[in-house]
């Protein structure tokens, strides 16, 4: 049934209703668009957990022109979703629940700095298999709402199932959070009561994507969230010149041995799996003192360079400043000083009223003060959290508060 949004701010944002269960054939399409025939009430619809919506667009007529437009990418086999019908709402009953891979870390911390309410909007911009998103819905129900985004459809079917029992109170989208201003528009919605961000990978991708995430697997080169968009890590290891491969590894990796790392990968090119990727980098790389593996930062930086993360992150933190509500709180988890050093500067950008230089006398830039930094100090995992689940140990949480009056 309807898989997919088509907007004018852009192809690609793929809409799973939460109620939607997995694994039926495909049974049509919807596109969702600003230009008519397609007008906003479709994309409400659409986020909405009302039948009677669903029911509307199914009379949709949609050109194949403009599925052709939108390219075969949106839809997959594998992401083969149905709409509730009398006839199938046994399958509704029965979703295949899993134990999650990935454990989520700083749950406690981060439900109590977003002080959760029932009848909250809340928007979890990385839901992955929906540990934090689990515990949001546990506390805004029966009133609350949250729109769980994620880049990764594979995620977002594995929190389908274990985020069932709230489906009315929830909307997955397929989508990054970079679209945080289009989403709440197409939905209707003028702001949030809180926005989390759980940056990085997850376990399930790392262990069972089959996207070449980790360097001990035999996979192929991929290291796409969104498996259907952009360049994968094989564009970037087989095709890009030496220089610009030791720019993502110095800049992305922050690898001291970047260029050395550069060209011994151009000289064995073709590389086709993460397993060989690996043993070149062990060959020129120094054993890290901290033990982690010698392609540790490398695969840091192609997997940033593919996902172009950080450039998302400062887009999707600033629209989720932008989007909260006078009292809202926005809490990001980082995993690395790169990450984290956006997250702490745009806080800190955000909790001023003046951002000229100091040598200004008299303020020209106009800027208004929006935020209240909530944790003057980072909060890190506690050492129970971090022998209980040994992913957690870099992730660093940073909070911040809209404020009531922006002047
Ligand atoms: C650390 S995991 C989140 C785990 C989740 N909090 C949980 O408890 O299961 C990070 C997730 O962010 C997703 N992600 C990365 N970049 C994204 C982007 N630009 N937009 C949306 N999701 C993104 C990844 O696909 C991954 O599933």
């Amino acid at each position: 049934m309807l898989v997919l949004g088509m907007n004018r701010w852009g192809c690609g944002t793929r809409i799973i209703p939460s109620q939607f269960n997995l694994g039926h054939p495909l049974s049509g399409v919807c596109l969702a668009s600003s230009d008519p025939p397609f007008q906003g009430p479709s994309i409400l619809g659409l986020l909405s957990p009302s039948f009677t919506y669903l029911d509307a667009l199914k009379s949709v007529h949609v050109p194949e022109k403009a599925i052709r437009h939108i390219g075969g990418r949106l839809i997959s086999a594998a992401e083969r979703i149905v709409v509730p019908t009398e006839s199938n709402t046994e399958s509704l009953d029965a979703p295949i629940l899993r134990s999650p891979i990935h454990t989520p870390v700083l749950v406690t911390e981060v439900l109590e700095f977003l002080l959760v309410k029932s009848g909250g909007i809340y928007i979890d911009c990385t839901s992955g298999e929906g540990g934090h998103t689990e515990e949001i819905l546990r506390r805004c129900i029966p009133d609350g709402h949250v729109f769980a985004l994620d880049s990764d459809s594979d995620a977002l079917k594995a929190a389908t199932a274990r985020l069932h029992r709230y489906r009315s109170n929830l909307s997955l989208i397929c989508t990054s959070y970079n679209q945080i201003s289009t989403l709440l528009a197409l939905a209707k919605i003028s702001s949030a009561d809180g926005i989390v961000f759980d940056l990085g990978l997850s376990s399930l991708q790392l262990q069972q994507s089959g996207r070449g995430f980790s360097f001990s697997k035999t996979e192929p080169l991929d290291m796409r969230f969104d498996a259907t968009n952009g360049p994968t890590a094989s564009d970037i290891v087989n095709h890009y010149p030496v220089d610009k491969l030791t720019h993502i590894l110095r800049t992305y990796g922050q690898e001291p041995r970047a260029r050395f790392i550069a060209r011994a990968i151009v000289q064995r090119r073709p590389i086709y799996t993460a397993v060989s990727l690996a043993g070149i980098v062990a060959t020129t790389a120094k054993q890290s003192r901290k033990g982690l593996h010698p392609a540790t930062r490398t695969f840091q930086a192609i997997r940033i360079a593919v996902n172009d993360e950080l450039r998302n992150l400062q887009i999707g933190l600033d629209q989720a400043i932008s989007a909260l509500k006078p009292g809202g709180r926005v809490a990001v988890i980082s995993y690395h000083s790169l990450e984290d050093r956006i997250v702490k500067q745009t806080f800190q950008r955000e909790s001023k009223e003046c951002i000229c230089s100091t040598e200004i006398l008299r303020c020209v830039c106009g800027h208004k003060q929006q935020l209240q930094i909530i944790t003057k100090k980072i909060i890190t995992p506690s050492s129970n959290e971090k022998i209980r689940n040994p992913r957690s140990r870099s992730a660093r949480l940073r909070v911040a508060e809209r404020i009531h009056n922006i002047s």
